[in-house]
């Protein structure tokens, strides 16, 4: 099988791993890819949005099926293009990547489903007298802490919670559309499940670490660090969020007439009433990808072609790894702000290293090319021995100026995570 991955993150290094190992994928070609990834398929230049110049590619390399990490092309209608010239393509159409790309969209989806989620108003306008006015009495409504989240994409940085009433409203007013939401108590899990629209089979739950600093404080990131399994999460957990979230939610995409095939990543928040809907976007998440296929032995190009090509009811049963990983992101200077870029980074060329914004100068050195720039993927057979793996490979890397959290799965090695009763 000839494969054609679409993106050049953490995530789709994470991904590219997983591809070149299967022993079913002949060869692999990643667009752009990144110097990481360059160890494991051939790179080609793309522009990920532009849905004919990524489709003409899908032909161009023989491709027999086509993997879309990011949201933006799948939002973009990527998906639809390649799809068009009969390539398989993991991935899902533009009508049915809404789900992550409006969350006022999301929503309804989820009210029309009886999907249990935060309750919410979506607000138009803000910034004028009239968007003020409903912004506060929305926030009013639900009360502090304050939850307002931007409809639109935002790379994980749209969303804004604090106990702050005018933080609230002054992002509110910065976004034109929001949705102002019920604050859920309770840990977070990310659920990955791979689907051809039909049949839905989850991924291992994985938790990511949103902020930036130790101890869940400063501002909201992509994602800093992950962990999987959790050792934390009631039993049972997964099937009732199949069961009350996923199976209703992919039932009301058929009933649109846009069913969802691809990855349907659930964020849920664990809260005292049970699990409820945070998000749900349409890719793989970065970096809970990292952890989950690094712990994942079904090999990973037949999976996403059943799901392709929607023959996942006859893929055999999932096969998982014993034990634990653990990943911790590095992070350029200024991140999330406005990142520095363009530093040396040394020691980065190792196993269990995944690339994210890096770049290879003409000379060959490695250098920093993003707000994530790399992350440490370690594995052990408890989360206590991943952490020491993920942590002893971060400490190898030379980056001036870049910042990582130190607490990434430290609550739960120590079985500190309690569950809001
Ligand atoms: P989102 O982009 O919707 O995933 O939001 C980013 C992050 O903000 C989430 O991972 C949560 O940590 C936090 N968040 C979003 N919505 C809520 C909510 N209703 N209650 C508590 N935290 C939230
Ligand atoms: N790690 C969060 C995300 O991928 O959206």
């Amino acid at each position: 099988m000839r494969v054609l991955l679409i993106g050049g993150g953490g995530r789709e290094h994470a991904l590219a791993l997983g591809l070149a190992a299967d022993p079913a994928v002949d060869h692999l070609v990643a667009a752009p890819g990144n110097p990481g990834i360059a160890a494991v398929a051939e790179l080609r230049p793309v522009e990920i949005t532009d849905s004919a110049a990524v489709a003409a590619l899908a032909v161009e390399t023989a491709a027999d099926l086509v993997v879309i990490g990011p949201e933006a092309p799948l939002v973009a209608g990527v998906a639809d293009a390649v799809r068009a010239k009969g390539i398989p393509c993991f991935g899902p159409s533009a009508a049915a990547a809404r789900i992550e790309g409006s969350k006022a969209f999301a929503k309804d989806v989820m009210s029309a489903a009886g999907v249990p989620t935060a309750r919410s108003r979506v607000v138009d306008g803000t910034g004028t007298p009239i968007g003020t006015a409903l912004v506060a009495q929305a926030l009013d409504e639900f009360g502090a802490p304050y939850v307002v989240k931007n409809d639109g994409l935002a790379a994980g940085k749209g969303v804004v919670v604090t106990d702050d009433r005018d933080a609230a409203l002054a992002h509110a007013a910065a976004c034109g559309r929001v949705v102002v939401e019920e604050y859920l108590d309770g840990p977070e899990v990310s659920l990955f499940v791979v689907t051809d629209g039909e049949t839905a089979v989850p991924l291992l739950p994985a938790q990511d670490f949103k902020r930036v600093g130790d101890g869940d404080t400063g501002p909201n990131t992509g994602g800093m660090g992950a962990y999987a399994p959790l050792p934390w999460l009631p039993d049972g957990t997964v099937d009732e969020v199949m069961a009350r979230v996923v199976e209703p939610t992919l039932a009301e995409l058929r009933r649109r007439g846009t069913p969802f095939s691809g990855l349907l990543y659930v964020g849920l928040a664990i809260t005292r009433h049970g699990p409820r809907v945070i998000e749900f976007n349409a890719r793989f998440g970065d970096p809970e990808t990292q952890v989950v296929l690094a712990l994942l032995e079904t090999p990973l190009g037949g999976l996403l072609h059943a799901a392709a090509t929607g023959t996942l009811a006859a893929h055999p049963p999932l096969r998982w790894r014993p034990g634990a990983a653990v990943t911790v992101v590095v992070a350029a200077a200024g991140y999330p702000g406005t990142a520095r870029t363009g530093d040396v980074i040394t020691g980065a060329d190792r196993p269990g290293i995944i690339h994210a914004g890096t770049t290879r100068r003409a000379d060959g050195a490695l250098l920093s090319a993003g707000g994530r720039v790399l992350s440490g993927t370690g594995l052990g057979v408890d989360l206590a021995a991943a952490r020491d793996a993920a942590y002893a490979l971060v400490s190898g890397v030379g980056l001036a100026g870049s910042h990582h959290r130190r607490d990434i799965a430290e609550a739960a090695a120590a079985g500190r995570i309690a569950l809001p009763r």
